[in-house]
């Protein structure tokens, strides 16, 4: 019998704290027209003193245990996409490891910056396949606003903090109406183009952790090419067209990116699930925490195909086909 990767629940969490656009021009050279008109941005969460990523991840974490109506102890496979750790090791997918009471399996990072949640689909469905998971739960969660530069205004007004999660299963779930989970995926990369997005710090280098730098607009125009054919591969792969796929839910990094890729797909309006406008860029995060958006309000509902896509440092890229 083929072992599939079936979608048992997805879940999120946001830290309290938001910081609107107004607020951020208090402190920085510009304004809530730059931010909205260049990027569709109007607000971020930014997590509290003392919140780190493992504690947005835990959290994200339980949300998704939650609906998929299943206990910490049965995951077996812990997989954290960030580029934000609490410390430069241990991973952090064993501090939430530890935090959700688990002291079996497996757990380890995934470091694919803003398309970390797809790399973490394309490894947990791989090792699934493989038999070396039965349950595993992924989470992407990030503390960007501890990496940024604040007086940057390039950068700063661009990201913000949050975590998803999604448990993944060999075992399919309980609903009868829910979809056959990871259909195909694709992941990505090319090291050619690291310059143009990275940070400057780190352990082996400078012995820092540096800060976020970005040439925006060089980054924009290569995200709109790669993500477009990235996707229509991945469809071309599952043997399913554009048109009939329900929801695009993309990373979450600019509202004219999520139009130029629609534009070149011919997507139809409404079809695309958009959250930057709240969340703001949360690299690994926004994917899953999109995707339980659209879910908690009833967009995606079980048995509908879903896109998921992303781009970011490296670079890398990648999409992901699934049916919920
Ligand atoms: N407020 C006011 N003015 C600003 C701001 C700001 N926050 N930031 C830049 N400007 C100014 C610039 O200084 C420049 O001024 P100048 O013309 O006097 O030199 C002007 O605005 C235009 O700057 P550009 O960088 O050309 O603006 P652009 O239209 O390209 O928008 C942006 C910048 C929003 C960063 C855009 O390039 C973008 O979204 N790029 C993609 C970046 C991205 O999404 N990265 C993440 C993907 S990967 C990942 O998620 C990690």
């Amino acid at each position: 019998m083929t072992v599939k990767s079936y979608i048992r629940g997805v879940g999120s969490y946001l830290p309290p704290r938001v910081l609107t656009n107004a607020q951020l021009a208090e402190t920085v050279d510009t304004s809530d027209e730059w931010i909205r008109a260049r990027t569709g941005i109007t607000q971020r969460y930014i997590a509290s003193e003392g919140q780190n990523t493992s504690d947005l991840g835990a959290a994200a974490a339980q949300d998704a245990l939650a609906a998929a109506g299943m206990e910490a102890s049965e995951i077996d496979l812990i997989i954290c996409a960030t580029s934000t750790p609490d410390l430069t090791f241990p991973a952090t997918a064993t501090i939430i490891q530890e935090k959700l009471g688990i002291h079996h399996g497996a757990a380890f990072d995934v470091q694919a910056v803003c398309s970390g949640f797809i790399y973490g689909i394309s490894v947990a469905d791989a090792m699934i396949k493989a038999g070396t998971g039965k349950n595993v739960l992924l989470i992407g969660a990030e503390t960007f606003s501890r990496i940024l530069d604040w007086n940057d205004r390039t950068t700063c007004v661009l990201f913000g903090d949050g975590a998803g999660a999604m448990v993944l299963s060999s075992t399919p779930d309980k609903n009868p109406e829910a979809g056959d989970g990871v259909l195909d995926t694709e992941i990505r990369s090319d090291g050619r183009y690291r310059d143009l997005l990275y940070v400057d710090g780190g352990p082996s280098s400078t012995q820092t952790v540096g800060k976020l730098r970005m040439t925006g607009n060089k980054v924009f125009k290569r995200a709109v090419k790669e993500l477009s054919s990235s996707m229509v591969r991945c469809a071309e792969e599952a043997g399913i067209a554009i048109p009939d796929i329900d929801w695009f839910v993309p990373h979450q990094a600019n509202q004219r990116i999520l139009e130029a890729v629609a534009k070149r797909l011919d997507l139809r309006r409404g079809q695309v699930v958009s959250t930057v406008a709240y969340h703001a860029n949360t690299s690994a995060a926004s994917i899953p925490l999109a995707m339980d958006t659209a879910i908690k309000d009833g967009r995606i509902k079980r048995g509908h195909t879903v896109m998921l896509e992303a781009f970011g440092g490296g670079f890398t890229w990648g999409s992901a086909l699934l049916s919920y």
